[in-house]
């Protein structure tokens, strides 16, 4: 459920009509909804309900300080992957106990950035890392809370790009590994083992995958406890899907999903940490293009917007599917008409969507991409020097633009030129 409905014939979000925006921020812009974002970060909160827990937004998917001071005002916590997002974290407000630091390829830089500013844990990916971080705390005079993220080996049935947990893939540590890895783990100084963590894939719409993974994770606890160690909490990773075609998907829901962590893991008494990104911020977002021409193809319509791949990346990476709509609401048995929806970069990749039924547009109306909030501005980049998207953020009858568009001076002027030329 989100909180982008129509109303008076225009698409809102909350109380806010979509026109209003466009009119005051100009297009294309991402907007946010505050209510689904918060109605999101509680379903997986109260899923977890009466277990020790804590839901650590993976604010890869949408990182606006805005989005996370809201989220993290209803107590989340944050997993970052990068220096950059650390201290996006820190900037944002969020204490370093409620961020957890994920990611197979942390420097020494990023590790003594979070040692220093303060980390509820790393979690490692491989045995390199291990002896790195071990290095850098003692360095530091630290200790450094890890849990290592294993690698099931499991089928996350999702795109080949967002899949992870299989032996393949590049992360974590083959869970047949484990104990040897944990005991070299015990004997190096600067850590303290805490736990285990484990992240199968994104986009997951089915739970199966998800229970073989973590059967395998308190397995694995039983077996490391047995060795010594102290296994007190565990990080199930995110990746739980959401509906990108509205009439006829049905993923499982945070509650189910909640269930089955308790089935599953929940008798261990371990601390739950959960990972969750698109099921925050996928259906709280859409991006709002305007229809730039109208043009007559070879036997094809196309429908050419002033958003392209660079702004959202998502149908031309993946072959993703978002629903496009019109923001006027088109009138119950209105003409349906195909349509190439294009943007206008220079390659033909630059494809939202083929063939796709829509109701007859004209230059210059508004359409909206939905599901666009996880994965969309935060991929975005300047390629034909096109201008960042900028963001907006409402809450009920107001909105903020939490980004603004860069001017093409503050675009260019951050070239430098040698003083040869
Ligand atoms: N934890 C870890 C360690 C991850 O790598 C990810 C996502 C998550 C949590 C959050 O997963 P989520 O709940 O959002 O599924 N750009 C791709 C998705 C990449 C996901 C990368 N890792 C897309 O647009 O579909």
């Amino acid at each position: 459920m989100d909180h982008f409905l129509y109303r008076d014939g225009v698409l809102f979000a909350e109380d806010v009509a979509m026109s209003e925006i466009a009119a005051a921020v100009g297009t294309p812009f991402y907007v946010y909804s505050t209510a689904t974002l918060e109605r999101h970060f509680r379903l997986f909160d109260e899923a977890l309900a009466g277990m020790d827990h804590l839901v650590c937004y993976a604010m890869k998917a949408a990182s606006n300080q805005a989005i996370l001071k809201t989220l993290a005002a209803l107590g989340a916590g944050m997993d970052v992957v990068s220096g950059g997002e650390y201290a996006r974290a820190k900037a944002a407000g969020v204490p370093g106990e409620r961020i957890v630091f994920s990611g197979v390829g942390k420097t020494r830089a990023e590790i003594a950035m979070a040692l220093e500013g303060g980390i509820r844990q790393f979690n490692v990916e491989s045995e390199p890392e291990m002896v790195v971080l071990s290095q850098v705390a003692v360095e530091m005079g630290k200790v450094a809370p890890i849990t290592i993220r294993v690698n099931p080996d499991v089928d996350a049935k999702t795109h080949a790009k967002i899949a992870t947990g299989k032996s393949e893939n590049k992360f974590g540590i083959p869970i047949a590994k484990a104990r040897a890895v944990y005991a070299e783990a015990a004997a190096l100084p600067g850590i303290e083992v805490i736990g285990i963590d484990v992240h199968i894939g994104s986009q997951l719409t089915d739970l199966a995958p998800f229970e073989a993974a973590y059967l395998k994770v308190a397995e694995l606890t039983e077996q490391l406890r047995a060795d010594g160690h102290t296994i007190r909490r565990l990080d199930l990773g995110g990746g739980l899907g959401i509906p990108y075609v509205r009439s006829n998907e049905a993923p499982p829901v945070p509650n189910d999903y909640g269930a089955l962590i308790r089935r599953t893991v929940g008798h261990l008494g371990c601390e739950i940490e959960i990972e969750p990104g698109r099921l925050i911020a996928g259906n709280a977002g859409l991006l709002v293009s305007e229809v730039i021409y109208v043009k007559q193809g070879e036997g094809r319509e196309f429908l050419i917007l002033d958003g392209a791949m660079n702004d959202l990346i998502r149908p031309a990476m993946y072959d993703a599917w978002h629903d496009i709509v019109p923001v006027v609401e088109p009138e119950a048995g209105c003409e349906q008409v195909p349509y190439d929806i294009v943007g206008p970069v220079c390659e033909s990749g630059d494809t939202f969507a083929k063939g796709r039924m829509m109701p007859k547009l004209q230059a210059g109306e508004l359409v909206a991409f939905r599901s666009a909030g996880a994965y969309g501005a935060v991929m975005a980049s300047e390629y034909n020097t096109r201008p960042l998207v900028p963001e907006v953020l409402v809450k009920g009858d107001h909105f903020a633009v939490i980004r603004a568009r860069p001017s093409f001076d503050e675009m260019i002027s951050r070239d430098t030129i040698p003083e040869w030329l």
